[in-house]
C-alpha cells in the first residue's frame, strides 16, 4: 500500500491535507529527494540524504532531522507501508507561515510518500528511448535539487507532446541534462557527460554510473559537449534513479548509433544492475 509522512505523522496517503500557507505549496520554498527501493533495500540512501542536506544548506534551510534521523524514518515507513519495492519521495521546506517572501519563523515541513515502485519495463530498457533538444531555460543553481520545477515539468511536457520519452537541454551551446537524468553521449569508447558544476544536478546514479565505468575500464570525460557532437555519436543514455541507466536511440528525427542501446550502454547498466543486487 501506499503511505505518508507530514511533520511527525505516518498517515494514509489519500488523508493528508497539506495547509494552505505552507511554502512548499506557495513558493516551491524546499529541496527533495526520490529513493529507490530494491528488496526492502534503499538503494544509495546515505548518499541521497547527503545531498538532501546539501541541498538545504543551499537555500538556508535548517535539517529538521539528521541523516540518521531520516534513515531510521524511511525504514519504518517501509515497515508500515509493508512495500519490499519502493519509491520513497521526501521533501523538507520553510515550513507554514502567513505568505510573506523573507524566511519566516517556523519549523520547516517534512513531508514523505511510500509507493510502490514504478519500474521502466526491460522492454523499454531493450528498446532505448527517444529524446528531445530542448533549451535550458532554468536557474544558474541546478546542482540545488529544489522543489522548483517549472522549466523542468515544461521541457518534460513539450518532449513528451513530441512523442520523446525525455528532454535532453542545451545551455549556452552545450548539453547540460535532462528534464530529470543526467545525460551522456559515447565517442570512440570514451563517455562524455556535462562536468558536475552548478548548472547540472549532481546526480546519485551519475556518480555510482561513472565509478562502475572505472571498474570496467571505460574512459569517462566530465566536459563540455556540443548537441552535434551527441547527434553524432556512437551512443548515448540517461541515468537517474528511476530510469537507471537508459539507451538514447534517437534524438529528434536523428538515429544515434545503431538505433539499438550498444555495448558501453548494455556494459554499464549490467554493471550497475549488480550494484542494486
Ligand atoms: C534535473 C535532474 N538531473 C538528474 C537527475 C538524476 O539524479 P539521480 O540520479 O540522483 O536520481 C534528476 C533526478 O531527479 C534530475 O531531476
Amino acid at each position: 500500500m501506499s503511505l505518508a509522512f507530514f511533520n511527525g505523522e505516518f498517515l494514509p496517503t489519500e488523508s493528508v491535507v497539506i495547509p494552505i500557507d505552507e511554502r512548499g505549496h506557495q513558493f516551491g520554498d524546499g529541496v527533495y529527494e526520490v529513493i529507490k527501493v530494491y528488496d526492502g533495500k534503499p538503494f544509495l540512501m546515505r548518499e541521497h540524504l547527503v545531498r538532501l542536506e546539501n541541498s538545504a544548506k543551499a537555500i538556508r534551510l535548517e535539517m529538521p532531522y539528521s541523516v540518521e534521523q531520516l534513515e531510521d524514518l524511511i525504514h519504518e515507513g517501509l515497515t508500515r507501508a509493508e512495500l519490499r519495492d519502493a519509491q520513497v519521495y521526501l521533501q523538507i521546506t520553510r515550513g507554514i507561515a502567513v505568505r510573506l517572501h523573507a524566511f519566516p519563523d517556523a519549523p520547516p515541513s517534512v513531508s514523505m510518500t511510500f509507493r510502490p515502485s514504478k519500474s521502466l519495463t526491460e522492454e523499454v530498457f531493450n528498446a532505448g528511448v527517444k529524446v528531445a533538444l530542448l533549451d535550458d531555460e532554468r536557474w544558474l543553481n541546478c546542482y540545488i535539487k529544489s522543489l522548483n520545477l517549472l522549466p523542468n515539468v515544461l521541457a518534460k511536457q513539450t518532449a513528451a507532446d513530441r512523442g520523446c520519452f525525455e528532454a535532453v537541454l542545451v545551455r549556452d551551446g552545450y548539453v547540460t541534462e535532462g528534464s530529470s537524468t543526467n545525460a551522456y553521449a559515447v565517442k570512440d569508447g570514451v563517455v562524455y557527460t556535462h562536468p558536475a558544476n552548478k548548472r547540472i544536478l549532481h546526480g546519485i546514479t551519475r556518480a555510482a554510473v561513472l565509478q562502475v565505468a572505472a571498474e570496467l575500464g571505460i574512459e569517462v570525460r566530465e566536459e563540455l559537449y556540443t548537441p552535434e557532437f551527441l547527434l553524432n555519436a556512437d551512443e548515448a543514455f540517461l541515468t537517474s534513479t528511476t530510469a537507471e541507466v537508459l539507451a538514447i536511440t534517437q534524438v529528434d528525427d536523428t538515429v544515434i548509433g545503431t538505433g539499438k542501446p550498444g555495448p558501453i550502454v548494455r556494459k554499464l547498466h549490467a554493471k550497475f544492475r549488480e550494484l542494486i543486487g
